[in-house]
């Protein structure tokens, strides 16, 4: 078919061309005397998207679920009690994963659609006087139902009870597009992906460790090899890896953060916003609800728009990309075929927003969904030129 392919799932994200251009280079050698030149500055620079400094990053071949057993079996011991949430598949997931590492998990079920319960995990941690939980997770942005969750509660929670427990967080879709704060939330393990936020191909484990969870390291008897922070940090500090790095993908890194860091933070993150905005007035303008039940859970990486109770939204996804080359998110496990998601992160303009929602009207109606055609790519634009001035072209 020709013309372009649209890409609306929350991850992989579209990728720059100056990304793309980045990693189209020589494969080089990763042992080359001047390669810490490249390696030391992208570290400390890394460090700035997470907004620590006291804080250690790890880059790892892999993904965010590989992100995720670094940051246990580097840090936690079988047995260990682990407090944590389950509001969509990727809750799930982490959940599952502590399982299988042999810790003994308190896995709140919470409705899909909310976040963090936070005042259930007052409660846990506060009957918790022998501080036998020694991590508590967040999901910070559930990619599933397009859900996030306020990982600053969670800390003050903790600090409030004087509380000892490391807090683990899970931002691969959240983090370098939402404002995610490292030393200021008192985050301990943050565990992020190269394929969101960071508009690189998918291939990089990105972990960011504080001070507490590298003291955890020694007394942390769950093994680990490829994943062991102790060999990374030994080599990391002379701009080297302990095997092979992927090269390629670290020449995108620097130039994803090069980018990020010339928009600027604050501007990634409200233009994620204002993106994320003029899609949930699309959702209205429909008349259909996002999964997230609520403001105060709205995501703005992702939205889950649930359909009518008569019609499967994996009919709608299957139109989209069969019909109109555009990619959408499916549902996932319990909200599968009931959802359909619009990713709107990373590398992201107002147009391709707008290309997402017609793609997404056009597929409903060829599925028979009742709406206004045109309502909500029409409350879309209203919502993104509120604001805006008047552009005035001089005349020559
Ligand atoms: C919130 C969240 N956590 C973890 C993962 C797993 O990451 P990966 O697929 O990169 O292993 C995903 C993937 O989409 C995610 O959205």
């Amino acid at each position: 078919m020709p013309g372009f392919t649209g890409l609306a799932v929350p991850g992989p994200t579209n990728m720059p061309f100056r990304i793309r251009q980045a990693m189209d280079v020589p494969l080089e050698d990763h042992r080359a005397p001047d390669f810490p030149n490249f390696t030391l500055p992208l570290f400390v620079d890394l460090k700035k998207i997470f907004k620590t400094k006291r804080g250690e990053v790890f880059i790892f071949p892999g993904s965010g679920t590989g992100g995720w057993e670094a940051a246990i079996a580097n840090t936690l011991s079988p047995g260990d009690k682990v407090l944590a949430s389950v509001f969509g598949q990727f809750s799930l997931l982490r959940v599952d994963l502590c399982q299988r590492f042999g810790l003994e998990v308190d896995a709140i079920d919470t409705e899909w659609g909310k976040g963090v319960p936070l005042d259930e995990y007052r409660g846990r941690l506060a009957a918790d006087r022998g501080h036998s939980i020694k991590a508590v997770l967040v999901t910070q942005n559930e990619t599933a139902t397009g859900v996030t969750s306020d990982v600053g509660a969670v800390r003050r929670i903790l600090d409030d009870l004087e509380h000892p427990a490391m807090l683990f967080v899970d931002g691969v879709s959240s983090i370098a597009a939402i404002d995610f704060r490292m030393d200021e939330w008192g985050v301990d393990l943050a565990v992020a992906g190269s394929q969101k936020g960071f508009m690189l191909p998918t291939g990089l484990s990105i972990v960011c460790a504080s001070e507490k969870a590298l003291a955890a390291i020694d007394k942390a008897k769950l093994p680990r090899c490829f994943f062991d922070f102790r060999d990374m940090i030994k080599a990391n500090s002379q701009g080297y890896f302990p095997y092979t790095p992927a090269t390629t993908l670290l020449r995108g890194l620097r130039a994803s953060i090069d980018m990020l860091l010339e928009e600027g933070l604050d501007t990634v993150f409200a233009r994620h916003r204002r993106l994320a905005s003029a899609v949930r007035a699309a959702v209205e303008a429909w008349g259909l609800r996002t999964c997230a039940q609520g403001p105060v859970w709205f995501s703005d990486t992702v939205t889950a728009v649930v359909v009518p109770a008569a019609f499967n939204a994996d009919d709608v996804i299957k139109t989209a990309y069969y019909r109109y080359q555009l990619s959408l998110g499916t549902g996932l496990n319990r909200v599968a075929g009931k959802v359909f998601r619009i990713g709107h992160l990373g590398w992201l303009n107002e147009l391709m927003v707008l290309q997402a929602l017609g793609g997404v009207e056009l597929a409903m109606r060829d599925v028979g969904i009742p709406f206004t055609p045109g309502a909500g790519v029409g409350a879309a634009v209203r919502q993104l030129s509120e604001g805006v001035e008047t552009l005035t072209i001089a005349a020559e």
